[in-house]
């Protein structure tokens, strides 16, 4: 291997990724000689990928849609966290292989803190029981939430997400719910978005308009610049918003550290963050 440090994403689709943007930015600010592709990987691909990315010299890579839990069968090693959450979003270059680690656990967290939404002791609502949901279910429950329920169009896919994480982590105020018995309970509660339903139907993931009215702050994961139905929800009763792109900055920020050894100070931080609001 030169000096070069070759990373990328694999995914399917990978076409609008802003992480070359980001990496680019982070490795100019430390100076190092970074190239960021993006891989284009079908499914049934996934495996001879992985393993020609390694004879290829590649120090590592991100994962995306829809292969965070499939890649783990290619890994020679797997974070205690990501095997928990069934997702893996990092992988790093090791002496036999890749292992993998999830930073969308962290990235959520800290997009959280940086938009001063406070979950600790709070009552959480998430909506969805997807792949990104695990890690950020996870996420949320480390910050040690009063309840944590979820809502989800088939409940038995929330049951299992439930289940699989139970192993990793306590999900003793974990529930799924209605939006009815959410209305029920007349409680007011933090409210995050995980799905990328809104942007398929171009319909809000909330049924009932009344649950807006109990939102004491609202995080949707997705990253496009355009409110989303949920955005526009919380929005209109000025209720403190944010959107995914600080995640998508932030899981980023601790995958590029892992790779490279460097530590990406705030000023660095803030540059990047405002260049992906534009
Ligand atoms: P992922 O997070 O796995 O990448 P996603 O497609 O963005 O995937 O999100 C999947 C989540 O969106 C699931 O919670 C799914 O609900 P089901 O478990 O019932 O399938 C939810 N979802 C997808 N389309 C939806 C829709 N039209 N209305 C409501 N929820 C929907």
């Amino acid at each position: 291997m030169g000096n070069k440090i070759k990373l990328g994403l694999l995914g399917y689709p990978v076409a609008h990724s802003k992480s070359p943007l980001i990496h680019s930015m982070l490795a100019d600010f430390k100076g190092l000689d970074v190239s960021y592709e993006l891989l284009l990987t079908r499914p049934e691909d996934l495996k001879a990928r992985v393993k020609e990315l390694f004879e290829e010299g590649y120090h590592g890579f991100n994962v995306t849609v829809p292969h965070k839990l499939a890649v783990i069968d290619s890994l020679v090693n797997v974070s205690k966290v990501a095997k928990s959450v069934g997702a893996v979003n990092t992988c790093i270059r090791t002496k036999n292989g890749f292992a993998g680690f999830n930073t969308d656990i962290m990235g959520f967290s800290k997009a959280l803190d940086k938009n001063g939404i406070e979950v600790g002791g709070h009552d959480v609502v998430v909506y969805g029981a997807g792949g990104a949901a695990r890690s950020v279910v996870f996420s949320l429950l480390l910050k040690k939430p009063a309840s944590l329920s979820i809502i989800n169009r088939s409940r038995e896919n929330a049951l299992k997400l439930i289940d699989d994480i139970k192993g990793g982590i306590d999900t003793s105020v974990v529930s799924c719910k209605t939006e009815e018995e959410i209305l029920s309970e007349n409680k007011r509660f933090v409210a995050v978005q995980t799905t990328s339903a809104e942007l398929t139907t171009g319909e809000s993931i909330v049924k009932n308009e009344a649950m807006f009215e109990l939102f004491d702050a609202a995080y949707d994961i997705v990253a496009v610049k355009e409110p989303t139905p949920f955005i526009k929800g919380a929005n209109a009763r000025g209720i403190k918003v944010a959107n995914g792109f600080d995640m998508l900055y932030y899981q980023a920020q601790e995958a590029f550290e892992l790779w490279t050894g460097t530590k990406i100070t705030d000023a660095e931080a803030e540059k990047v963050r405002k260049e992906l609001r534009q």
